[in-house]
């Protein structure tokens, strides 16, 4: 594995605020940034679009190690490109996120993407954002976070985004479905979502960002990287 003196992991829930957290803090720092459920969620997209069978799992880790995907940096955020196809809009979906659980559970996909997401670490500092960074993917990063919140806050603030980029949505239905997706990933046999031994839990739920950012910033200070 290469040199993990700079890997910051910071693994929990969805909706916990984890991808506002770390891009902010990638930016702040200066370092790559990796979305690991990104790549879950364009390979649930690609597998569902060539109507692969997510039952036939060798079928589904062969899209995986074979992703012809392309994260773009720009002003507003990460751009995504599959295929030569922006999607960075419709990997966010609730209906991407589903199927992305449901790829993450099957162990060849997850074994098949384990050397892309290493690969991230190799230009220095990196933010790796995800449910299996401190258990799985970096097991010896020098600074681990478990960021959750509870289930209604999580739900309400995917409510908030989904509005503000015009989808439709309904809140129970939403927290239904991150409680759902909440029981598979933690529940799933290989990589369920659960802190690292050396973790450090932050509960984002009475939290701002702003708050949640100072929080991290000081392990990274205190860890002596920066
Ligand atoms: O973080 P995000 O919501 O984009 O992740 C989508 C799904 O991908 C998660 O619900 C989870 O099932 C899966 N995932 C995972 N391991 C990761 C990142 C995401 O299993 N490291």
């Amino acid at each position: 594995m290469s040199d993990l003196r700079a890997v910051i992991t910071v693994d929990g829930p969805s909706g916990a605020g984890k991808g506002t957290v770390c891009a902010r803090l990638a930016e702040q720092l200066g370092w790559s940034l990796l979305d690991s459920g990104a790549l879950y969620r364009i390979t649930g997209l690609a597998a569902s679009r060539k109507s692969i069978e997510f039952a036939d799992e060798s079928a589904v880790s062969a899209v995986a190690a074979g992703l012809d995907v392309v994260f773009e940096p720009t002003p507003t955020g990460v751009k995504v490109v599959l295929e030569g196809e922006d999607v960075t809009d419709i990997i966010r979906t609730e209906e991407v996120g589903s199927l992305a659980s449901q790829v993450a559970a099957l162990p060849p996909v997850r074994e098949a993407l384990l050397q892309r997401q290493r690969d991230f670490a190799q230009a220095g500092g990196l933010i790796a954002d995800g449910r299996d960074m401190g258990t799985v993917v970096f097991p010896t990063a020098p600074v681990k976070v478990f960021l959750t919140a509870s289930a209604e806050e999580r739900g309400h603030r995917r409510y908030k985004q989904l509005l503000d980029k015009g989808f439709d949505a309904s809140l129970p239905a939403l927290i239904e479905d991150i409680q759902a997706r909440d029981e598979r990933d933690s529940n799933r046999a290989v990589a369920p979502l659960k802190p690292a031994e050396d973790a450090i839990l932050i509960d984002s739920t009475e939290l701002t960002i702003d708050e949640v950012c100072e929080q991290v910033t000081g392990l990274v200070r205190k860890a002596g990287l920066i």
